[in-house]
Parts: structure tokens; sequence; C-alpha cells
């Protein structure tokens, strides 16, 4: 069913074009029967975690998948950040983006190390390197680059500066599986990448991730912290947390993987269906992916400039939420701006002018394996025609209140 005039938006009393709701990050399932056959082959051999077969047959399939030395699964990439970043032995502070999800400072936060948000390039919606510089105090130990949207972030920019000020260079690649740079797969730059498993994420272990590295010794300390410190039996030696990744979710990882071209193949569909059916509304446009560079497609993105498109963001959000369209605003507000950053660093917002800006045009549209090509057409038309009567829903909005 079309909407034809303004009245039938269910803002305004008409039936939601869905009656159920979609959304951005449903998860992708795999293979069911294969799933149902690796838990049963688990049970029977009663062994669920401590790096079980399923945990160690997921490592290298990664690790070869990525081209990379190590590949060590962890609970979540949380707390494989926290991790990664003990096992660099970063402390002081820490430069990063402000755009980014909020795990990637407080992972910093949480073991006392302060997060020192850094302003992003507008086209790129990554990490600006010509503003980190300006950021390195004596107290600074490392650079959090973080691959927004899986397009791999300034990494040569960024390995200068680290290397120039002997910083160590870690990368938040929760978005990035399955995304290369330069041709070479995320996941063996900088001292170490971490990868978000979760749910929602195109690939997913239910909760889960990996910390990615090339360098022996920084593996052999994440095994040990993951592990409470153990370096063998009964014998710890050093502080460490409980990071393990069970058997069940390694055995959806080694499921999901199974299907991972297939579903990389369904979002990029997807991807063009909304590209191709969205062109052309003035001051809407859809994020770009570099065709030489691999991605999973999985984060389907709008810009919308406020001052040229009819309606702003935060109504179209509104709008859609309303019929059952949960389109998400990742990332707003700013790090910068949620607790405890925003008290600790009051005019942080200052030096953020572009995040800032940003965080307000941004927002994700469904996607995946359970959204259908027919369904995104009929989403398509909907923000079409919300676009083509934004003045109309404007006043209307304002007379209602
Ligand atoms: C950029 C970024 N970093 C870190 C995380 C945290 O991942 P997890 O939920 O696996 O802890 C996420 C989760 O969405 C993320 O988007």
């Amino acid at each position: 069913m079309r909407k034809t005039n303004i009245n039938e938006l269910a803002l305004f009393g008409g039936p939601p074009i869905f009656n159920q709701v979609l959304h951005v990050g449903r998860p992708n399932i795999g293979n069911r029967q294969q799933l149902l056959n690796r838990i049963n082959d688990m049970l029977d051999r009663r062994w669920l975690t401590n790096n079980g077969p399923f945990v160690q047959e997921l490592e290298e399939k990664l690790a070869a998948y990525l081209g990379v030395a190590h590949c060590i699964a962890i609970c979540n990439a949380t707390v494989a950040l926290e991790i990664a970043a003990r096992a660099l032995g970063l402390a002081g502070e820490v430069i990063l983006p402000s755009f980014t999800f909020v795990a990637s400072a407080h992972a910093l936060q949480w073991q006392k190390i302060t997060p020192v948000f850094c302003d992003v390039d507008p086209l790129t919606h990554n990490i600006d390197p010509l503003k980190v510089e300006s950021l390195i105090t004596p107290k600074t130990s490392g650079i959090m680059g973080v691959h927004v949207w899986g397009r791999a972030c300034p990494i040569e920019a960024l390995d200068e500066i680290a290397q120039k000020h002997q910083l160590k260079l870690l990368f938040d690649a929760a978005h990035a599986f399955g995304s290369t740079h330069q041709g070479r797969m995320i996941g063996g730059f900088g001292d170490t990448e971490v990868f978000s498993f979760h749910a929602t994420k195109f690939f997913n272990t239910f909760e889960g991730g990996a910390v990615t590295t090339n360098n022996d010794d920084i593996a052999g300390k994440i095994r040990r912290m993951r592990n409470f410190g153990f370096a063998g039996l009964d014998n710890v030696v050093d502080i460490g947390t409980n990071g393990k990744m069970s058997e069940v979710s390694a055995a959806m990882g080694l499921t999901s993987l199974e299907s991972l071209n297939e579903i990389i193949g369904v979002n990029h569909n997807n991807y063009l269906a909304y590209s191709s059916e969205l062109d052309g509304i003035p001051g809407v446009q859809l994020i770009r992916y570099a065709e030489n560079e691999k991605n999973s497609y999985q984060y389907v993105v709008l810009e919308i400039d406020e001052n040229v498109a009819s309606i702003s963001r935060d109504t179209l959000v509104e709008i859609l939420h309303a019929e059952n369209i949960r389109a998400r605003r990742y990332f707003y507000p700013g790090c910068h701006q949620m607790e405890p950053y925003r008290s600790n660093f009051p005019d942080a917002g200052r030096n953020l002018p572009e995040t800032e800006k940003l965080t307000l045009k941004v927002l994700q549209l469904p996607t995946g394996t359970a959204v259908r090509e027919e369904e995104i057409t009929r989403i398509c038309a909907l923000i079409r025609f919300i676009f083509a009567n934004g003045t109309k829903i404007r006043s209307e909005l304002t007379l209602g209140i």
C-alpha cells in the first residue's frame, strides 16, 4: 500500500506500511541444520568452553581468511578492545574518534585510560589524521583508529604519526570484517585489530569478537589475558580476565562463515537497490563504498543535509519509526556528548565541529538477509514520498504542536 496523502502517514494516524518492525541489523542465521548439528556434537563432547575444538577451528579459519598470523576469539569486541589495550600497554591518553560506538571509548576509560576525541573527515566519516598530531601530549600512549562502516580509516597516515611519536596503533575493526584496504584484508594492520561478531553484525557468533595481530608476543599476552592470566595448568603469570568465547558461539561462527559470501551478496544487492531507488533526492545521499575494495555492505547509511533536504534527519526517523521501519541514528550523539565524557570534558565539542555536524546527518536503513527486496522498494517509495512532501509535513507538524 503506497501513501498518496500525508494524512495517511502513521505519524498522522494512518496504518503503518509494515505490520512488523523492520530492524537495521536483524541477525543473519546461516544454515540452521548445520548449526544444530554442531551444537549436538558439542553436547556429545561435553566441551562447552575453555578453548574448545570449535573455538580453535574458528580461530584458524578466521586467521586464514584474514591473512593474519594470529586470531584470538573473545567473548565480545568490548572485552577484546580492553584486552588489546592492556596487551599493548596503553596508559594515560589514547586518541580516537568521537564518531564511533561508545564501546570504543568505554574500553579505554574502563581501565582508567583517558580517551582523547579527535574530529573526523566529513567525506569518509573516519578519524581525520591531520587533526591527530595536535592532540598528542606527553601522556599519549596510542591511537585507536575505527574503520567506520567497514571503510578503512587512514591507516598509513596514522601509522606514520604513531611511528614518529612512538605510539601504539590499534584499530577498532568492529564494522570491518570482510573489508579490504588497498586489496589487503583488514585484520593485519597496526599492532592489533579488533572485530565484533555481535548478533547485529552481518557475521555473528551471538555475542563475540576477536583480536588479530601478526605479532607473536602480543598474541601470547592476549591469549593469557583472555584466560585469567594462565600460562599453563596452575600457572598464572599475570593479571587476566575471562574473555573466552564459548563453543556454542564458535559453532555459530563456523556456520556463519559457510554463508559469508551469500550474506555479503544479499547485502550488496540490497545496497544497490537502495542506491538506485534513492538517487537524486535533494540533500539526501547514500554513502558510497569504493568499488575496488571489499566491503560487507552491512551498513546502508543515509546522510541528510538539513539545509537542502525538505525535512530533517530526526523528523525522517520519527516518521519511519511510526511506519515500523526502525532506522537508527548511529552514531548519535557523539561519544564526547555521552557520560562520563560529557562531564569530564565539557568543552570537547569545540574541537569536534565535523563530528557534531555529522551526528545530526546520518541514519541507517534496514538490510541483511531478513529484509526482502520488495520491502526495500516500499521503504524507498515512502522515503521519496516523505521528501517530496517535506514542506507540507513540516507545517502539519508545527500546526499539530
Ligand atoms: C565501532 C564499534 N566498536 C565496538 C563495538 C562493540 O562490540 P561488541 O558489541 O561486540 O562488544 C561495536 C558494536 O557495535 C562497534 O560498532
